[in-house]
């Protein structure tokens, strides 16, 4: 029997479509499931007629595999991962591959990493973005670990990966150890940055100007024709539109308004707080998903605490026109916290990581792909080394002529009483980096009086403590 080239271990509905779509591209694979149920309804269902053959045991699955065998997890991040490992591993040979291809943190696999070469293996800890439809047609890429083991899976993972409009396929190695999951967890930092800037443009317009989820459908839909060209908008226009089929409301009019999150948001700021990076939008729609689900609480609040009535009365059309130009000047500001991140991290953890590489294979399969990342591109092409994109000439000319937009926007919706806390902070983040003075002096001034913490001063050098 032929053997296979790749094996997927974990058939949950990503790991089923990336089997599907690495077959798809003329690979035999073999998958495993620790239920055996599953892989025999993966068999007799999706997979049925496709190169895919069942595995139902760890030894039968090494048995079936070409070598160097490359394996790719697909399983729950965490515990689960290194429950996998720790099964496979006495199965494997020097050389092998072992893919991790969930949403694990990048310390996690940098551990990994370290563990599995020091017995011969290869480790890739790789981010996989797109949800189910781009596992299955063609996801963003993003490996990190071994560059060996990326050589060798680099004809897979290319033939799996989503291609831009130029035809570049949206894969790429990113860097040692854990720099695969690093690039993932901000892609999923900037992801949350602007799911909640276009949530609370939805608020703005839909309780401050009454816009029902129709009319709303329509003006997303339009202005995903422009700027804000990107995969989010695409599903946000659609969203507005779905009907509920028991009542015919629209459906986004009765889902409870309480945000999960599985974790990779979050991992963005408290990294960023690690290394001193900004990422004020990123921690803004962290902490606005965690008030969403505070939902008894404010249900309770609501019948207490008085604000003003979500009730404009200005022009509608200036309005809407303001918020466009906010929302696409608040995600570039977004995009420019994430490299930023993504800057101070390469240099931390010696990841050495391309931005311009970065901003190309997410131009396509992944959640946040937008015509924005050709400008990002672009931008990292001027200049390699761009400390931030609000520095890049084209970002400045974007953004500086839409600062009134976002003021006049944010000053309505917070004249409304409506919350627009990742809106305002794009535009505090946007202030302060512009600020040659900030209002530092006084804390510093405040923390020598207190705790003789030292400061320096403008006119001279050296470390002042003054007896207050
Ligand atoms: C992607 C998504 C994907 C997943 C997130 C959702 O890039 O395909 O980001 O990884 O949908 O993990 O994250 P939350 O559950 O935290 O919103």
């Amino acid at each position: 029997m032929q053997k296979a080239k790749f094996a997927m271990v974990g058939l949950g509905v990503m790991g089923q479509n990336l089997a599907l779509n690495v077959a798809n591209k003329g690979y035999p694979v073999a998958v495993y499931n620790r239920t055996e149920e599953k892989t025999r309804e993966f068999l007799a269902g999706p997979a049925k007629g496709k190169a895919i053959t069942g595995a139902y045991s760890y030894p039968e699955l090494a048995e079936m595999l070409e070598q160097p065998r490359r394996i790719m997890m697909m399983v729950k991040a965490g515990p689960a991962v290194d429950a996998v490992i720790a099964d496979i591993k006495p199965h494997l040979d020097p050389g092998d591959i072992l893919i991790d291809g969930g949403n694990s943190l990048y310390e996690d696999t940098e551990r990994r990493t370290a563990e599995l070469e020091a017995e011969g293996l290869l480790f890739i800890g790789t981010g996989i973005s797109g949800g189910e439809e781009g596992a299955l047609n063609g996801p963003s890429i993003m490996p990190g670990g071994s560059r060996e083991g990326w050589e060798a899976l680099q004809g897979i993972l290319t033939a799996a990966a989503a291609k831009a409009w130029d035809g570049e396929p949206c894969v790429d190695y990113m860097g040692p150890g854990g720099a695969g999951h690093y690039v993932k967890m901000v892609h999923n930092g900037i992801e949350y940055a602007i799911m909640q800037l276009i949530a609370e443009v939805y608020d703005v317009l839909s309780r401050g100007l009454g816009m029902g989820a129709d009319e709303l459908g329509d003006l997303f839909g339009a202005w995903n024709e422009g700027d804000l060209a990107s995969y989010l908008m695409e599903i946000t226009a659609d969203i507005f539109k779905k009907q509920d089929e028991d009542t015919g409301r629209p459906l986004v009019d009765l889902i409870l308004d309480e945000a999960k999150q599985k974790g990779t948001g979050k991992w963005t700021s408290q990294n960023a707080f690690d290394l001193g990076a900004a990422t004020h939008t990123i921690n803004a729609a962290v902490t606005s998903r965690i008030i969403s689900g505070m939902k008894e609480q404010r249900l309770a609040a609501s019948d207490l605490i008085n604000g003003p009535q979500p009730n404009f009365s200005g022009d509608r059309e200036t309005l809407i026109s303001a918020a466009q130009e906010a929302l696409y000047a608040s995600v570039i500001i977004a995009y420019a916290q994430g490299f930023d991140l993504m800057q101070i991290a390469s240099g931390e953890y010696h990841y050495a990581l391309d931005m311009k590489k970065i901003a190309k294979i997410w131009r396509a399969g992944c959640i946040i792909r937008a015509d924005l990342l050709e400008d990002i591109m672009r931008a990292f092409d001027r200049d390699q080394a761009l400390a931030n994109l609000l520095l890049d000439e084209h970002f400045r000319e974007a953004v500086v002529p839409r600062q009134g937009a976002l003021r006049y926007l944010l000053t309505h919706a917070m004249g409304m009483g409506i919350p627009v806390l990742s809106l305002s902070s794009a535009l505090a983040y946007f202030d302060a980096f512009r600020s040659a003075r900030l209002p530092a002096n006084l804390t510093q001034a405040q923390r020598d009086y207190f705790g003789a913490h030292t400061y320096r001063r403008v006119d001279k050098e050296g470390s002042f403590h003054t007896d207050w």
